[in-house]
């Protein structure tokens, strides 16, 4: 991650910008087959659909203060699939004031049967209230599970954000999502910042992440980023999006016409959180984003994609965005910049241009996390203000009016980096570094070894 303009590119030599054409380029082949070998023997999760509801997710179509989408799977026994919401209430009476509502149903083969995902939009919802809702077929049935729609106003709201998944996304990013939830069960969503599988096509791994999260993301809605593992290639050896992502996530296809459910806006309460596609057609969004960002009402701003703008590490440099996206991220004063990908954990930002007088004047706040337990090592870049190698972390980003507070804590619930960003009107935001329990900044030589066999 390279913070600041000016003098810090000439940092960019030739030589890294061959490295970076070669990476460019590579993406670009067809992905390779799987050997046997890469898989790893999974045998905690049971991927098969059946007629009970599984992989139950709430995300957004439409406006979150009045609606709410509710996604769930089965097998193709089922042919009255629908969704029951009412008012929650501490009586368990509830239920007999649940309204009924038909799912849409989608069709999905995979390697382990063909399944049916089906959706509801319960729209017309009164904002700030607790609901209760449950999904199935009027024999099976899932549990019923509670959630608040957004308010009206801007009030205080706490989201949480996650880096990369990808890896033994059952047996070790399960904690992850169980840690980030027991600190902030009140969150009103989560962001996932892409690469949520490892291959874009594997049904086992999709499951892995739907069990790791268990209740979680049927409680607690999503918006979700692609990542490159979330692509395959088709027949043509081009980049297509996994067949699972459209069925799965319904999300509210307000962006690019052909990347409708990839690149997207959410407006909650008083900010929009804005999704970018980085791994696909990243010059055509810089027009889509110019648009959202100018007509923006919101008083914050976050913007999440997967590759970093600032990579932290040399020969991971995504130099399309910094030429496409980054200037647009600095003209509208987006907040914060949420991104994945390099498996390490860094936080920086630019200076506004030409402010020298007061360094704690800041343009976006970039951060790349990562949850997932692939650990890579941080190159040797400038202007990162906190970093770790070797630590699986979640992030809690708290907004109370004028002020943004955002904690990013280890698993083993260490408050690692913390920092506030003061919000004054027609002045960049100021940023003020919080104390972090740990004190150390986290690498491999001074973590637990990788083991070696
Ligand atoms: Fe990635």
């Amino acid at each position: 991650m390279r913070m600041g303009l000016g003098k810090n590119r000439v940092r960019f030599n030739l030589c890294f910008r061959c490295v970076r054409l070669f990476f460019f380029l590579g993406s670009l082949l067809p992905l390779p087959a799987l050997t046997q070998n890469e898989r790893q023997p999974i045998q905690q999760v049971n991927p098969s659909p059946s007629p009970r509801p599984d992989r139950i997710i709430l995300t957004w179509q439409t406006e979150p203060a009045t609606s709410q989408t509710v996604t769930w799977r089965t097998d193709q026994s089922v042919k009255t699939p629908q969704a029951e919401i009412a008012l929650s209430d501490a009586s368990a009476y509830f239920t007999n004031y649940a309204t009924t509502f038909p799912a849409a149903t989608e069709a999905l083969k995979t390697a382990n049967g063909e399944a049916l995902y089906h959706s509801v939009n319960f729209s017309k919802l009164s904002p700030n209230t607790l609901y209760v809702y449950r999904v199935g077929n009027g024999t099976y049935w899932s549990e019923w599970f509670q959630f608040r729609t957004a308010s009206k106003q801007p009030e205080p709201f706490s989201f949480i954000y996650f880096g990369d998944v990808q890896n033994q996304i059952f047996s070790q990013w399960s904690r992850v999502i169980r840690a980030a939830y027991a600190e902030m069960p009140k969150a009103k969503f989560m962001l996932f910042a892409g690469d949520l599988v490892n291959h874009a096509e594997d049904d086992t791994e999709w499951q892995e992440w739907f069990t790791a999260g268990s209740f979680i993301p049927a409680t607690l809605p999503s918006i979700l980023v692609a990542g490159n593992h979330e692509y395959a290639r088709n027949a043509a050896g081009l980049p297509r999006i996994s067949r699972h992502w459209d069925p799965q996530f319904n999300l509210p296809g307000n962006g690019l016409k052909s990347q409708q459910d990839l690149v997207y806006y959410t407006d909650y309460q008083d900010m929009r959180i804005i999704c970018l596609n980085s791994y696909w057609l990243v010059p055509a969004q810089a027009r889509w984003l110019e648009e959202v960002l100018k007509n923006n009402p919101k008083k914050w701003t976050v913007v999440a994609c997967h590759y970093p703008v600032f990579s932290t590490a040399v020969g991971r440099e995504n130099e399309n965005l910094v030429k496409h996206w980054q200037p647009l991220l600095e003209k509208y004063k987006v907040d914060l910049v949420l991104q994945g990908h390099d498996h390490t954990y860094a936080r920086g930002s630019n200076s506004p241009a030409g402010n020298t007088k007061n360094a704690s004047e800041t343009g976006p706040v970039y951060v790349v996390s990562i949850s997932g337990p692939k650990m890579y090592t941080l190159g040797d870049r400038i202007g990162i203000a906190r970093s770790a190698e070797n630590t699986q972390l979640y992030q809690i980003i708290t907004v109370d009016q004028d002020s943004l507070l955002y904690k990013s804590m280890t698993v083993t619930g260490e408050l690692y980096d913390a920092f506030t960003l003061h919000k004054k009107k027609g002045e960049p935001s100021r940023l003020t570094e919080l104390p972090k329990d740990v004190k150390t900044e986290r690498r491999f030589n001074n973590t637990l070894k990788i083991p070696t066999k």
